[in-house]
């Protein structure tokens, strides 16, 4: 059964990739390596003793596409990870942003489109809720509009995948809505690869742990929160990948009662910024230096997954600790190149 996915060299891509071999599905990959390497493949192989093919490919180039496809008449699913995900870069270069991630979606849709291929899984995130409401968020939550154009190339992807699905019954699609991915596979052979500075609290962490940053800012202790600082659901990326399987398995066994479907993908449970420095700190046993810092532009105070629906329909549900996945990001940092 040969499942392509797209960004698969990336962070939750090599995850799930990693999770399909291990379930026995072939794999190809296409990445276009702005954010990754063709290192992470050794990775890859070192745990399945499997490898992946790999084509490197852009989006953009709607002619490669097509033809990466008359290569592959046979694939059974597409779970679709290549896009730009820096919410500052994208406030800067928002073109790139709507070029990568909508027009690469519209590129993958028309070749699917041409040879009648189905079973689409879309990665979408939790920024599409903004400051929800109601919490836990649940996935029939308002969604609001984006605060950078990342998050509204996320909220136009989905709603073009809805409306394609809604004019072509024989497609078949699932959005899965990621609350905020953390660690590393267990083998420490994969994991998150920042490129420069990390924006993201925990390959920050880490990175200062290990001596590459001076401290971690924490970006406002003012919200309405128990401590001050915002409240995020940090989800092993090794259960987020497990779940891409079973959304796909959904989609190939026939489960899905409706053509486009979405869930949510979290643990339920938020944890603070200051939560997580102390959590690091008592797993790690590693003294990290921080300090309290202006709020971050954009930050929403509290977010965390309701996960009934994810737990009842699609049979997922987070099983790693926060601890295993604070860890696992630490034994990954330390496999790091020091420099
Ligand atoms: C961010 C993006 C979100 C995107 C996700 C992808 C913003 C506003 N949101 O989510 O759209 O889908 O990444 O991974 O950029 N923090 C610090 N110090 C730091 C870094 C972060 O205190 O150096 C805090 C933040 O204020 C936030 C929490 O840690 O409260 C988590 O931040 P982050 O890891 O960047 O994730 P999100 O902001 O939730």
């Amino acid at each position: 059964m040969k499942i392509l996915v797209t960004g698969g060299l990336g962070y939750i891509g090599s995850h799930t990739v990693v999770a399909l071999l291990d379930q026995g599905y072939e794999v190809v990959i296409i990445d276009d390596l702005s954010n990754s390497t063709v290192d992470v493949l050794e990775g890859i192989t070192e745990i399945t003793n499997k490898t992946p093919e790999f084509h490197k490919l852009d989006l953009r180039d709607k002619i490669a596409v097509a033809k990466f496809f008359d290569q592959y008449p046979d694939l059974k699913g597409i779970i679709h990870f290549a896009a730009s995900k820096a919410v500052g870069e994208s406030v800067e270069k928002p073109l790139l942003y709507y070029e990568n991630n909508v027009g690469g979606l519209i590129h993958l849709l028309r070749a699917m489109q041409k040879r009648n291929l189905s079973n689409f899984i879309f990665s979408s995130s939790c920024t599409v809720y903004g400051q929800a409401d109601e919490l836990p968020i649940t996935e029939s939550a308002r969604l609001k509009k984006a605060e950078s154009p990342y998050g509204n190339t996320k909220l136009i992807g989905e709603n073009m995948i809805a409306d394609y699905a809604k004019s072509e019954k024989e497609f078949k699609a699932i959005s899965l809505r990621y609350f905020n991915p953390i660690g590393a596979h267990p083998s420490a052979k994969i994991g998150e690869l920042p490129i420069g500075t990390p924006q993201n609290l925990v390959p920050f962490i880490t990175q200062t742990a290990i001596g590459k940053r001076k401290e971690l800012s924490v970006f406002g202790d003012d919200y309405n929160t128990p401590d001050g600082t915002c409240i995020r659901d940090y989800i092993h990326v090794m259960d987020l990948a497990e779940a891409h399987v079973r959304a796909l398995e959904r989609l190939l066994k026939n489960e899905a009662t409706e053509n486009y479907e979405v869930f949510n993908l979290g643990t339920g449970t938020g944890s603070s910024v200051m939560e997580i420095i102390q959590t690091f700190e008592k797993v790690t046993q590693q003294n990290l230096p921080y300090k309290m810092a202006d709020r971050r532009a954009g930050d929403v105070t509290a977010a965390y997954a309701d996960i009934k629906k994810a737990n009842q329909i699609l049979g997922w549900k987070a099983k790693r600790s926060l601890d295993k996945a604070l860890s696992s990001a630490w034994e990954w940092e330390k496999n790091q190149p020091k420099d």
